[in-house]
């Protein structure tokens, strides 16, 4: 076959999120233009009417409200066209049951990019995996239209969506607070302040009640759930 040199385009966290217009199951989308004041999750999966993809389709189908409401839209795509979108779509809500789930209606848009033309701009076709299917790519695209995140999985394994949504929460505490998230973290739990920058700084932190120093680069503070929660989640 002969070689695409356009999928070697790889967009980088930090960088604005390339535009382009689709057509998807929802109507023609203009991205990241109609996404501007949300945050929008643009994800890839290999092929309709494939297991894994199914599984994953079922699953984030099942959390959609639960990304809405922390101001948060996601947008599907294939390198298949709309009619296998359509198709699939309803075959899923009509048939298959996964892990307690059934009936499930995916709402949000499923880009078809038969052309590859915007799977190629987003770096989701990696030949050395599949020359005409995107891998799982995920992209986070803040509501500037930047991109803050970027995962990659394999063909064969199926995301977690749970990790999904704590790093888009972990990421919108991190801008509402000014603070970062250690591994692991979750709502509740302490968040690392940023690196003193002056010897003084590091002593009076190191004396602070309120801060939780390991050594002077190294501090945490409190940062109570009910909090993160008001500050990211839509009332
Ligand atoms: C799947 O979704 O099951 C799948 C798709 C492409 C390759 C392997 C698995």
């Amino acid at each position: 076959m002969e070689e695409n040199n356009n999928v070697n385009v790889m967009p980088r966290i930090g960088e604005k999120a390339p535009e382009f217009v689709a057509e998807t199951t929802q109507g023609q989308i203009n991205f990241p233009k109609d996404y501007k004041g949300s945050w929008a999750i643009l994800f890839s999966h290999p092929a309709d009417f494939t297991p894994v993809c199914t599984s994953e389709f079922m699953t984030f189908a099942n959390m959609e409200d639960k990304f809405a409401e922390a101001n948060c839209k996601l947008v599907g795509l294939s390198v298949d066209g709309l009619t296998s979108h359509i198709a699939w779509l309803r075959t899923i809500q009509e048939k298959i049951e996964f892990n307690g789930m059934k009936n499930i209606e995916v709402k949000f848009p499923l880009i078809e990019d038969i052309s590859m033309d915007v799977s190629s701009k987003y770096g989701m076709i990696m030949p050395g995996e599949s020359n005409t299917k995107a891998v799982r790519a995920v992209f986070f695209v803040d509501p500037k239209g930047i991109i803050r995140a970027i995962i990659y999985y394999p063909l064969s394994l199926g995301r977690n969506f749970d990790e999904l949504y704590r790093a888009l929460i972990a990421m919108q505490t991190a801008d509402e607070f000014g603070v970062a998230t250690p591994a692991d973290w979750n709502p509740g739990d302490d968040v690392i302040i940023s690196p003193a920058g002056t010897c003084g700084a590091a002593k009076e932190r190191m004396e602070d009640k309120d801060i939780d120093c390991k050594d002077w680069f190294f501090c945490t503070k409190k940062m109570p759930k009910d909090k993160v929660l008001k500050a990211v989640l839509k009332k």
